[in-house]
């Protein structure tokens, strides 16, 4: 893993924008992983902006999103769905019916998982996928005790995740129990990543994740094993590592030709 501290969560997320319209510059039909939460939208942010003012255009690119619940209509506004499309996908040029979210509605969810994964693997694979981390850990909905060969499919969200997010549904119970996930070896298919994390509270996670054993019990901790894993922090979160002033030696010694910005 390549663990970068920068200065801030916002420095953070114009790195990670920087790395994703890099490669959308190289490689005009690149497969996107994309994440919802609060931590990529300033990313997002910086994406649409460089759409809008350096020419970055998304016309060819193909995007799948790591997950969805389940049970509620894409036009909820709690959807994944609905958080895509109103923080990237209608400020950008994307295609119609390139943008890809599990479908939350289906009738047979494990036929739409495996669906889910054939149109991964038909698309070419993904490039890069963004992740967040949960407060225990999580990458995408694969709470702890997640297999770590898992593959799209259902997951029931643990009363810690429902709790946090709960406060985009206004009340816990109101926070569907089912999701529909890619599996955590669905995301270490992917050619990249890029991982964000800011803030104290997720510093547990992030110390676990990147320094901890690795374990099922931590699902982030997966990413130690993928060749190309960009984790991007800002101080917060970056508090508990031991090594910290390791990754910072690292990267401010860092040949020019290395460098992202
Ligand atoms: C959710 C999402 C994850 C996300 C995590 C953290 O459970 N499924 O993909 O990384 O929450 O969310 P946030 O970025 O809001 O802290």
């Amino acid at each position: 893993m390549e663990v970068i501290i920068k200065s801030d969560k916002a420095e953070a997320s114009k790195l990670g924008a920087k790395i994703i319209a890099r490669l959308i510059r190289q490689n005009n039909k690149a497969v996107l992983g994309l994440a919802t939460g609060s931590t990529p939208l300033q990313l997002y942010k910086q994406l649409v902006r460089m759409h809008q003012e350096e020419g970055l255009s998304f016309k060819d690119v193909t995007t799948f999103n790591l997950d969805e619940y389940v049970g509620l209509e894409s036009d909820n506004p709690c959807s994944f769905y609905s958080e895509m499309h109103n923080n990237l996908f209608c400020h950008i040029d994307m295609a119609k019916g390139a943008t890809h979210l599990p479908d939350g509605m289906a009738e047979n969810i494990p036929d739409s998982c495996a669906a889910y994964e054939a149109a991964i693997a038909a698309a070419g694979g993904i490039d890069l996928q963004l992740l967040g981390i949960g407060h225990d850990g999580h990458l995408a909905f694969n709470e702890p005790g997640s297999s770590l060969a898992s593959r799209t499919r259902l997951k029931t969200l643990s009363q810690k995740t429902i709790k946090a997010n709960s406060r985009f549904f206004g009340s816990e119970d109101k926070v569907p129990r089912h999701v529909m996930t890619m599996g955590l070896s669905t995301i270490m298919a992917a050619r990249q990543c890029i991982l964000l994390a800011f803030g104290m509270d997720k510093a547990e996670a992030v110390r676990d994740m990147i320094e901890g054993p690795v374990s099922a019990s931590c699902p982030g901790s997966i990413l130690q094993f993928h060749e190309r894993t960009i984790v991007l922090l800002d101080p917060e979160a970056a508090s508990k590592l031991r090594r910290k002033q390791y990754y910072l030696d690292v990267y401010a010694s860092k040949p020019a030709w290395q460098l992202w910005d």
